[in-house]
């Protein structure tokens, strides 16, 4: 009988398991209600006096070792599975990794910025909630100046003195009243204005104003630095000032860039001419430098503004400005390539 159950206990512990149902299986054949052990304590009142120390400790090894055997597998088979939820089918190909894509927006401003930081400008922010002397006033606006009416203005409250800057221009006013010549700044920011929205107008849209001041900046370093960008920004280096007018700078031009009209698209985009009006400029006004308290006879400076929206639907032939504020991301997918 003795050896009977020391066969058992090497069965025991030798005994694999692949499956729940083969360790439990394993538990009713030695430890269930009728199973192996419990026949076995039965033998025990029939055991010789003698025998019983020695088959009660083997009985109760046999116990021990199967008790231990049935929790080692069931945790062994819980793990294997777990392990398997985690990897999944280690086999297979691996998960798409997804990028997201910055807003097109972003990449025309990160564009202009890198082009312009190139050739020594740094980058310069200001407030969107403006006062009337920063976004009117300091800039050869007065009240009641009719150019006013040129920028449907967002007020807020009844404050007239407190509104949405309607350019980034107001952010030169600020550069000027805190830092010294020479200046060389581009500010780019959101802007808003009180017009319909429509596909090609929007209540807010995005502008970089330019900004150099010094001793002797000429009109010829304005149109320079003009060529400089468009032919780093769209390979463009055909350019052209029209005389403009602005209250901030005198004299004022708009500037065009030689497109082209090589493609349909080209046509489309030029409207048949081959020029494309990128942005005005001109030499910042004397009044605007004194209100600032920079001397005007000291020194002199240009400065230039363009919408960035503008350059983005042009560039990407993007049919409606409002699908830069959607948030469709069937749309904003699209600019993954792009920087
Ligand atoms: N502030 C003008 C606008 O919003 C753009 C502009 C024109 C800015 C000429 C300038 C400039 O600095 O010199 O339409």
């Amino acid at each position: 009988m003795l050896e009977k159950i020391k066969q058992h206990i090497a069965e025991v512990e030798a005994f694999t398991a692949n499956t729940k149902e083969d360790v439990e299986n394993f538990r009713i054949k030695y430890l269930g209600k009728k199973g192996l052990l419990n026949d076995f304590f039965a033998e025990f009142k029939n055991v010789s006096n003698e025998q019983k120390k020695e088959f009660g400790q083997v009985v109760n090894k046999l116990k021990n070792t199967a008790e231990e055997k049935v929790e080692l597998l069931k945790d062994a088979l819980e793990n294997k599975e777990e392990a398997k939820g985690v990897y999944g089918d280690l086999s297979r190909p691996g998960e798409p990794i997804e990028i997201g894509s910055r807003h097109p927006i972003s990449i025309v401003k990160n564009k202009i910025i890198d082009i312009f930081s190139r050739i020594g400008f740094n980058v310069s922010e200001g407030p969107e909630i403006e006062d009337d002397w920063h976004n009117f006033t300091a800039l050869n606006l007065p009240e009641y100046h009719p150019a006013r009416d040129m920028q449907d203005t967002f007020f807020i409250q009844t404050n007239p003195d407190v509104l949405l800057r309607t350019h980034t221009s107001s952010v030169q006013v600020r550069y000027m009243e805190n830092n010294k010549p020479p200046i060389r700044t581009i500010s780019p920011g959101r802007v808003y204005r009180n017009e319909a929205i429509s596909a090609r107008s929007h209540c807010f849209f995005h502008q970089v104003e330019g900004l150099y001041v010094d001793k002797g900046v000429s009109f010829a370093d304005l149109k320079q630095t003009l060529q400089y960008f468009t032919t780093e920004m769209f390979g463009k280096s055909k350019i052209r000032l029209r005389p403009s007018y602005f209250p901030f700078t005198e004299p004022s031009a708009e500037v065009d860039v030689y497109w082209g009209l090589e493609t349909e698209t080209d046509y489309k985009m030029t409207k048949g001419t081959g020029w494309l009006e990128i942005m005005g400029c001109g030499m910042v006004d004397p009044n605007v430098l004194e209100n600032c308290g920079i001397d005007s006879e000291e020194y002199s400076g240009f400065a230039f503004g363009m919408g960035i929206d503008r350059i983005a639907l042009l560039l990407h032939q993007i049919p409606d400005i409002r699908m830069f504020s959607e948030n469709d991301i069937r749309f904003l997918e699209q600019f993954k390539s792009s920087l």
